[in-house]
């Protein structure tokens, strides 16, 4: 099948200018901000992103602020060129690749907290990330100005967060979660399952199947807290070294869920997050 390469930008201005273009000709702009080493789940984002608006605009920017000292920032996989044929193919017509001081001005001390929600969670694990992530998404947004922007539920409360900052600093961009990819035997895609040795990846998806079973537990009646408990001995029974938290909670306010069964109004969402080996993995899942 041949495709459109999609054309490369550097520079704030540069993707300014290809953007009025296509604000010109009356337009809709879609953005899937990423840090690269795409895979399918990212691929689904782009094409959900055509889906709705008519000129789409991907950025790879492995962001610094979101990494602690010690944490992968120079190991994360890097592939441009690749990404940037993958874009294409998947239809998307601009990829802004930024370098760090085009997103962080020399001197530049403005950060964005979205209070709370970054606490919980992941946010009690790594203290930094959401800070991180919710400056770099509010610059990346700044410079791009779509009307929609796509990310991925596989990072569930990056999604709720960054839908809290947009509604809360009126940005005016609609905020799209697109489905979680999953490898046959249920793993979620991530850029990090490089990182997986092959025996690791053969272990790596019982966080799925103690996620899957704990929502069908919970749909059954059995009380929250026991439903966790299952879940937690089964994760680390698989092979997980470490087991950073499994919580059922509020889909939109990230609250825990007071235990017993759920009430028949109440939605819920699972998060886990365990380390196979030296890799952290997170999922997540609807009841
Ligand atoms: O999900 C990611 O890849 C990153 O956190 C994001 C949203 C691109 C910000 O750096």
């Amino acid at each position: 099948m041949s495709f459109q390469e999609a054309n490369i930008v550097r520079s704030r201005e540069a993707l300014q200018s290809q953007i009025a273009v296509a604000r010109r000709k009356g337009q809709r702009i879609g953005f899937v901000p990423t840090m690269g080493a795409l895979h399918d789940g990212h691929i689904s984002l782009v094409r959900r992103a055509s889906e709705k608006a008519d000129f789409v605009v991907a950025s790879i920017f492995v962001n610094p602020t979101q990494f602690a000292p010690g944490e992968d920032l120079d190991r994360y996989p890097r592939d441009e060129e690749g990404d940037v044929a993958r874009l294409s193919q998947a239809g998307c017509h601009l990829v802004y690749c930024p370098g760090v001081e085009e997103m962080y001005p020399e001197g530049s001390v403005t950060n964005v907290r979205v209070e709370e929600m970054s606490d919980l969670l992941d946010g009690i694990y790594r203290p930094h990330f959401f800070y991180g992530v919710a400056t770099v998404v509010a610059r990346l947004f700044i410079h791009v100005q779509p009307d929609v922007a796509v990310f991925g539920e596989k990072d569930y409360q990056q999604l709720q967060i960054i839908k809290r900052m947009v509604r809360d600093l009126g940005f005016g961009i609609e905020i799209v979660g697109g489905k979680t990819w999953r490898d046959e035997d249920g793993l979620a895609q991530s850029s990090r399952n490089a990182y997986l040795s092959e025996e690791e990846r053969q272990r790596a998806n019982a966080m799925f199947a103690a996620l899957h079973r704990a929502a069908a537990r919970i749909r059954i009646g059995v009380p929250v807290a026991e439903a966790i408990k299952e879940a937690r001995s089964f994760i680390l029974a698989a092979g997980f070294s470490r087991l950073d938290y499994v919580n059922a909670v509020d889909p939109a306010s990230l609250q825990d869920l007071p235990d017993g069964p759920l009430a028949e109004d109440q939605a819920c969402r699972l998060l886990a997050a365990a380390w196979m080996g030296s890799t952290r993995l997170i999922d997540n899942l609807g009841v």
